[in-house]
């Protein structure tokens, strides 16, 4: 059912009421030969996140998927990642919000913002999801084939809806227009994709992560120490008791303030 928004992005876009997961329908439409096309969900009913895990997808929210195919070499996807996470946080601080990115891929709003309960372990303590970021790609050694960028931005969705560490546009600001905030999303993506080399100074604008102790859990051990810089395409620098750390982002299980 591909149905054109109305969209005036340099991307088709294939808009669903409601579907499983639009990164599945983008590998889909990978695996069909197609590129630079976003796939764009009102409802997502198996919507996915990293680390297989799920990721809650109600009617009212921004649930979309680019697909395109990059000359960059596979090793430098991440940049992709921090690249949507720059275009969303631009975004929601012109809608009002009061956002910033947790490095890899996750963009937050201050804590503080709604009283709860709040602990060292329940994942509110460095701020309340508003968006989470999950890209997948396909290449060789040398070569990508396909990268997606899968965002899913909690616009016009009740918390209540959601898992209790997150938050959306509603409860900030109130429902934005999505067509309009699409627009701004996929125009700003756009313009950093053709511009890699800005993307990570503009990341370093948005970060609510360095500077900050941070506790990193990677398969090879938990890396502590404070977060001092993001490098090309998006390892994270920590300053540890023993040295200076560099984490990719495909390592980082969990990150939480120390
Ligand atoms: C995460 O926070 O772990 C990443 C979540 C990514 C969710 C988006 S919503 C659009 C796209 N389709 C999916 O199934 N997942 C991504």
């Amino acid at each position: 059912p591909a149905v054109e928004f109305g969209l005036e992005a340099p991307f088709s876009v294939e808009y669903h009421d409601t579907i499983p997961s639009t990164n599945s329908r983008a590998r889909e439409l990978a695996a069909d030969g197609e590129s630079d096309v976003v796939v764009l969900a009102d409802e997502q009913t198996g919507g996915r996140g990293r680390l297989d895990r799920e990721f809650a997808s109600p009617s009212g929210g921004i649930w979309l998927s680019i697909l395109f195919r990059p000359e960059t070499p596979p090793a430098q996807t991440p940049i992709f990642t921090l690249a949507a996470a720059v275009a969303v946080t631009r975004a929601a601080r012109e809608a009002g919000v009061d956002a910033g990115i947790k490095w890899p891929n996750d963009v937050l709003v201050p804590a503080e913002t709604r009283a709860r309960q709040t602990g060292p372990d329940d994942g509110l303590v460095d701020g309340e999801k508003l968006v989470g970021i999950l890209t997948e790609m396909e290449g060789e050694a040398d070569r990508v084939s396909w990268v997606i960028v899968g965002t899913g931005i909690n616009a016009n969705v009740d918390t209540t809806d959601l898992v209790p560490e997150a938050t959306s546009l509603r409860e900030q600001v109130g429902d934005v227009d999505r067509r309009v905030f699409t627009q701004r999303v996929l125009e700003e993506f756009d313009a950093l994709r053709s511009n890699p080399d800005q993307i990570v100074p503009a990341w370093r604008e948005l970060s609510s992560t360095l500077g900050q102790r941070v506790r990193v859990e990677t398969p090879g051990g938990e890396v502590v120490g404070e977060a001092v810089d993001v490098e090309f395409p998006g390892s994270l620098i920590v300053d540890t008791d023993e040295g200076t750390v560099r984490v990719t982002a495909g390592d980082c299980e969990h990150l939480r303030p120390e």
